[in-house]
């Protein structure tokens, strides 16, 4: 039983992930979306079900692959699905962790038809999406709730405000500026940020060694 515990420290926990871009249509043919890479937050499932979670992971339009056939793996498109997916795991979670890189804003209505190419200019009239994380923050009630932020400036600062405002137990700042880190790289940095204001940074590290910190972080903390 004790090395049971030790070699899967995560075993009998739910853990829900979301994680890649969102996909927000314009007309049948285009999108708004961004550059994640899906990379971070499929590390994170994987190393999570390596430790024994029970891991379902929620992903944005990613080539990535999980490594184990006990991660539940729901697909989505748009910020909305990606609202409603998570909104149905969560109340069974215990840990939720959103890595996700949801598009802020999309295309306030959908042509039906591909858009004709006529005027010189084109304005686009956009809404805000769901903030998926903030939602969850207002209903949370045992779950241990982690939010991502990618800030370029008065990276703390923007930080602890994000971490107040959407209710959550850890942020984790992904450090942008340092080489071969950030979308599509295989390294990342981060520094994890706590509701106390324990800041606790972190080297360059692989992906996968990355999520290894952040779990292990969480273990730590959740009953604490
Ligand atoms: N997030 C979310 N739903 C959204 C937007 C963001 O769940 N519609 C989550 C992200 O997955 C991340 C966290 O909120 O865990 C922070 O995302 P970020 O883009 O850094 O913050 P925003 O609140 O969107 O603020 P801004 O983009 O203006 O910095
Ligand atoms: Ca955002």
């Amino acid at each position: 039983e004790n090395d049971i515990v030790k070699n899967l420290p995560l075993r009998g926990k739910k853990i829900m992930i979301t994680a890649g871009p969102t996909y927000e249509a314009l007309d049948p043919v285009r999108f708004i979306g961004n550059h994640s890479s899906g990379k971070m937050g499929y590390a994170l499932a994987n190393i999570a079900a390596s430790m024994g979670a029970e891991v379902t992971l929620i992903s944005g339009p990613s080539h990535q692959t999980v490594r184990f056939d006990t991660i539940s793996l729901v697909k989505v498109t748009s910020a909305k699905e990606m609202y409603d997916a998570a909104h149905k795991t969560f109340p069974k979670a215990d840990i939720a962790i959103l890595s996700a890189a949801v598009a802020d804003y999309r295309p306030k209505t959908v042509a039906k038809q591909k858009i004709k190419k006529k005027e010189d200019a084109f304005n686009l009239h956009l809404e805000k999406t769901e903030d998926i994380l903030a939602s969850l923050g207002r209903i949370k009630k045992h779950q241990f709730l982690v939010g991502f932020a990618l800030e370029t400036e008065n990276e703390l600062d923007n930080g602890k405000t994000k971490l107040q405002k959407k209710n959550l137990d850890l942020i984790v700042l992904n450090s942008l500026n340092d080489k071969g880190v950030g979308f599509g790289a295989d390294t990342n940095k981060v520094t994890l940020l706590a509701p106390n204001n324990k800041v606790t940074p972190f080297s360059v590290k692989e992906k996968e060694e990355v999520a290894r910190d952040i779990l292990q972080y969480i273990l730590d903390n959740i009953d604490a």
